[in-house]
């Protein structure tokens, strides 16, 4: 699989040819300044909750490539009032398998108004189990001990956090959700983007190394295979 980060918690995934866009939120960043959305691929778009900086580039995203949004149901309706009618409500528990392989919709311990005041349903993550393996994209979560469910059911070959504490869990609780997971290959994500969730990096990989884990911070528009 190949991951490519677009800043704050926008990554696509390319498994088998098919690109897995989540959470995009780049023409407001500006650490992201550098990414033209036009050329951001896109087959799927899967929105872990209902906050702007999941999903302010949805819409532009999905009328360019006609992606399909995977989400929760409130979520999905949401974009189709909008003229998105390609989209896949799930909701938790829930798994469904797509041509690149099976998502299940999991808890997040987080909230998820929409933009606009509606109600974004109850926040999640997503578990994807393709034939290049599994992973899980945790979205914007506190430490939960759901994750040690997750890591018991699913042998994941990399795991997608946040780290920037104050919205969600910080560094020292991403590094014993990585131990619920049993996985010891994270990719970072949700820091530096705003003054409220900036990290110390070096910190942040020796607090992972100390813990026997691989802490992969991906500079923003660079892709690593996985
Ligand atoms: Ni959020
Ligand atoms: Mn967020």
């Amino acid at each position: 699989m190949k991951v490519t980060y677009y800043g704050h918690s926008c990554m696509g995934v390319n498994v088998n040819g098919v690109d897995l866009l989540f959470d995009p939120f780049i023409t407001p960043n500006e650490l992201a300044k550098h990414i033209d959305i036009n050329s951001v691929p896109a087959d799927y778009i899967l929105v872990s909750h209902g906050h702007e900086d999941h999903l302010a580039d949805v819409q532009t995203i999905a009328e360019r490539t006609g992606a399909k949004i995977v989400s929760n149901f409130e979520i999905v309706s949401w974009f189709a009032e909008k003229g998105l009618q390609n989209g896949h409500p799930m909701n938790h528990g829930g798994n469904w398998t797509f041509d690149f392989g099976t998502v299940q919709y999991v808890n997040a311990v987080h909230s998820s108004t929409l933009p606009d005041g509606k109600s974004g349903g109850n926040p999640g993550g997503f578990i994807v189990k393709t034939p290049e393996g599994t992973f899980y994209f945790a979205g914007d979560t506190a430490l939960t001990k759901d994750m040690q469910l997750f890591g018991e059911q699913n042998e994941f070959s990399f795991v997608m956090l946040p780290l920037g504490d104050n919205f969600t869990m910080g560094i020292d609780d991403a590094v014993i959700a990585a131990e619920y997971l049993q996985c010891n290959r994270v990719i970072g994500m949700h820091y530096d983007t705003f003054p409220y969730i900036v990290i110390d990096k070096n910190e942040a990989k020796t607090k992972f190394k100390e813990a026997g884990n691989e802490l992969i911070l991906i500079e923003i528009g660079k892709t690593v295979e996985l």
